[in-house]
């Protein structure tokens, strides 16, 4: 009798090369499904759809039914951990999201922080939900922003060009700023841990900003708390594996792999795979890293492409994913030809 099987996902995260390889997509769910928009519309606003466990399990569940891919990945936002913690957030039409900056200690003394995660309740009945809901095979993916990324975020007011803010005031004032990320690394710490209590198997932690800071910097706001969060989680949940998404962090994605104890990188577009299997292959599982724009693209590029990742990446513990998330205006019909290109038993 074979071995209980276990999700392929499970299996890659664990360090198994699988062919072919398991695959999902950041933002899977979204504006470039049909009934995605469908289901959009019957919120007020985007915190609403995120937090109505009905709709979010349908848009959790969407791409998977269509595409058949490997994982969900929890319908949510990483910008509901500030808004649970009483911080005045928007999503606004083609300017992304707007928060009611928080720029000092005071603004940050005025955060609700008692009680902050129940506020969050209903994302938690979505993971259980969508757990009681998913395939034998399919394994269900939870998250949170990492904590430098949703400062960026939280200090900012929104998307930044150059972080002149939120590098301001970790440089001028190392402590205060330092209580701010304390903060959201206890608090994701409780984040990820509800959802793991409620069903979630895997989780993965996007450090979206991770590329804009220098070397020191990087450690202190980027490493150390990764490595906090990861350490708490994991002895909360023996055994659940963490996937870091470091997105441009280039060489310092080694120091990453290295000392924060995640169990896989996400590579963004840009990471060479010769770099990725020959420094970070032999210490954690590597998922990536496909240029979002060539999903746009489809046709023989995204063929070509495709076959020399799986190429790259033969051998080694290696799920398929974007280097960055699906954009917008892709056609679904070329994520139906991904789907074909990465259930073939080798590349073309
Ligand atoms: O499908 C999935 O990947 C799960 C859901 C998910 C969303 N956001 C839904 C979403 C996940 C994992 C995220 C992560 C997230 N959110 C990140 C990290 C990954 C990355 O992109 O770097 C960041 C930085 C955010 C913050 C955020 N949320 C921004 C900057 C924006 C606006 C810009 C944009 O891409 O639309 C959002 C909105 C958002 N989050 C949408 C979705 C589906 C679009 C909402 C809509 O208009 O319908």
């Amino acid at each position: 009798m074979a071995r209980n099987p276990t999700k392929p996902l499970l299996r890659a995260l664990a360090g198994e090369a699988l062919v072919p390889p398991p695959w999902w997509l950041m933002r899977q769910a979204g504006r470039y499904l049909p009934e995605y928009r469908a289901v959009r519309s019957q919120a007020r606003n985007f915190i609403e759809l995120c937090l109505s466990p009905t709709l979010a399990t349908e848009l959790t569940l969407q791409p998977v039914r269509r595409f058949g891919m490997g994982a969900a990945i929890l319908f949510s936002d990483i910008l509901l951990l500030p808004y649970a913690l009483g911080q005045a957030l928007d999503y606004r039409e083609g300017e992304g999201p707007v928060l009611d900056p928080i720029t000092d200690r005071a603004g940050l003394d005025r955060l609700r922080k008692a009680g902050a995660l129940k506020r969050l309740d209903a994302i938690f009945e979505t993971v259980r939900r969508v757990q009681r809901a998913l395939d034998q095979q399919v394994a269900l993916i939870g998250f949170a922003g990492a904590p430098w990324t949703v400062a960026t975020y939280m200090v900012e007011g929104g998307t930044s060009r150059d972080f002149r803010r939120v590098k301001g005031w970790a440089y001028r004032d190392r402590r205060g700023f330092g209580g701010l990320i304390e903060l959201l690394t206890e608090t994701t710490i409780e984040l990820l841990s509800a959802q793991l209590a409620a069903g979630a198997e895997v989780v993965q932690l996007f450090e979206s900003w991770a590329g804009v800071l220098p070397e020191a910097e990087f450690v202190r706001w980027v490493i150390e708390p990764t490595a906090a969060i990861v350490a708490e989680v994991k002895k909360r949940y023996p055994g659940c594996p963490v996937i870091g998404f470091p997105r441009g962090a280039g060489i310092l994605y080694e120091r990453y792999a290295v000392e924060t104890g995640i169990d896989a990188v996400a590579m963004d577009t840009t990471l060479p795979a010769g770099f990725a299997c020959a420094k970070l292959g032999s210490r954690v599982a590597l998922q990536g890293n496909l240029d979002p724009v060539l999903l746009l693209t489809g046709g023989q590029a995204l063929e070509q492409a495709v076959a020399e990742l799986r190429r790259s990446f033969a051998g080694m513990p290696w799920i398929f994913n974007l280097g960055h998330g699906v954009l917008p205006d892709t056609p679904p019909d070329h994520v139906a030809q991904l789907a074909s290109l990465l259930a073939a038993p080798a590349p073309s």
